[in-house]
Formats: C-alpha cells, sequence, structure tokens
C-alpha cells in the first residue's frame, strides 16, 4: 500500500519554504517561516474536513452558513522543541485543538536510539483526528516511538504527520507500521546524511528557531 502523501505547493508556501532554508535568515526570520508554514499546511489540511450546512441571516436576507465538522475532534502533538512555532500556527486554523506534547530526542549515528523523556497527551477517542507535528521528518524513527505513544492513549480516526521536510524513507518507515497515517509536508528532499540530517533540509530546525545549545 502507498503511502498516502500531500506536498502542499502553494506559492505562499514555496516562498516561506525558501526563507526557512535559507542558512542567511535570522533566528526570528526562520521562526516566523516555520509559523507560518504551520498555519499554511493546516489550511491546506481543512480542505480533508466536511462541512455542515445551517441558516444564517444577513443584514438583508437569510444565507446558507458552513461550519466545519469536527474542528474539534482535533488533537495536535507537539514533538519538542522544533515544532513550537508550528504548532503555534496551526493552531490559527485549529483553534479548538487540545494538545499533546512529548519530548523525544534522537541519538548519534548509526543506532540514532531515540529517548523519549516527556510524554503528555490527552485521552484519544476514535473519532479524533490526530495531527503529529515536527518540521523534519528525516529518518523517522522519532516520530514512529512518538505515534506509538499516542496509540497508547486510544486509536484516532485519522493518524497525520505534519512537517516542513520529509524524506521518502522516513515516511515509509512510519507507513510500514502505520499503512492508513496520512502525511502533509511542504517538500520531500532526496537525501539523509551520516548524521540523519535532511539534504539539502534547513539545518537543525531546533537551533535554527531557538539556538544552539553547544
Ligand atoms: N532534525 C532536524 O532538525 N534537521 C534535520 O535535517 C533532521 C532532523
Amino acid at each position: 500500500m502507498k503511502p498516502k502523501v500531500t506536498v502542499a505547493k502553494h506559492p505562499m508556501i514555496l516562498e516561506q519554504l525558501t526563507l526557512a532554508r535559507d542558512k542567511n535568515s535570522t533566528q526570528v526570520v526562520f521562526r516566523k517561516a516555520i509559523y507560518r508554514l504551520g498555519r499554511l499546511l493546516a489550511y491546506e489540511f481543512l480542505r480533508t474536513m466536511d462541512t455542515e450546512e445551517f441558516e444564517v441571516e444577513t443584514p438583508l436576507k437569510k444565507a446558507t452558513g458552513y461550519k466545519i465538522k469536527g474542528n474539534d475532534k482535533i488533537v495536535i502533538i507537539l514533538v519538542l522543541r522544533a515544532a513550537i512555532p508550528f504548532v503555534e500556527g496551526m493552531y490559527k486554523m485549529f483553534p479548538l485543538a487540545r494538545t499533546g506534547i512529548v519530548s523525544a530526542w534522537r541519538g548519534k549515528p548509526p543506532d540514532f536510539p531515540i529517548e523519549v523523556s516527556y510524554v503528555k497527551i490527552p485521552t484519544i477517542n476514535n473519532d479524533d483526528i490526530v495531527i503529529i507535528a515536527d518540521p523534519m521528518l528525516a529518518t523517522g524513527h522519532t516520530l514512529l516511538r512518538v505515534a506509538d505513544k499516542v496509540m497508547e492513549k486510544g486509536k484516532p480516526k485519522r493518524l497525520v504527520f505534519f512537517s516542513v521536510i520529509a524524506t521518502k524513507e522516513g515516511i515509509e518507515y512510519i507507513a510500514k507500521k502505520y499503512p492508513k497515517a496520512e502525511f502533509y509536508t511542504c517538500a520531500i528532499d532526496p537525501e539523509l546524511n551520516d548524521h540523519g540530517y535532511i539534504v539539502p533540509g534547513l539545518g537543525d530546525a531546533g537551533d535554527r528557531a531557538f539556538g544552539s545549545p553547544y
């Protein structure tokens, strides 16, 4: 089964992605670009949601009104720390979302051991749409562990991964275990280097958004 992947190529997404990739973008510009990409990707995702009709009265006449169905069923899982500005942008489109926070850390190559040190996820109901948000879907190892943590809290109706940049390898790694998962991203880059960084990518998203701890 082929993974369900959407690469959003709205001109504004392309422009913000370029700012995020540019090594000369300052921390402020980088963070703002990631914030906007979160908002824009969420906007694209809303196309997949149904609307319900109701009657609304304008000052002149009755008209058909629309409400997004299920916007209160969205649960965002924020993967620390690079997803902070990304999720902040997503809230603009998903104002009613509940939020889970997971701190997951990928160790050194070649094994890339994953350390998960903080998990706070709300109860997941079977009509929920869970969106796991991390700007970089690289090897997929970290996000697979995060998805496993989500599944311990309940089985959602839809399991979705939001990233700014993904790799085919990472998507396939996750899809092997979660074949019905959906992937929304702004780009699929061709390579992973020996350190597990996406190439050309944008570098270390956490460091670029918040500064390097080293
Ligand atoms: N995490 C990042 O921040 N960048 C990558 O390229 C891969 C993982």
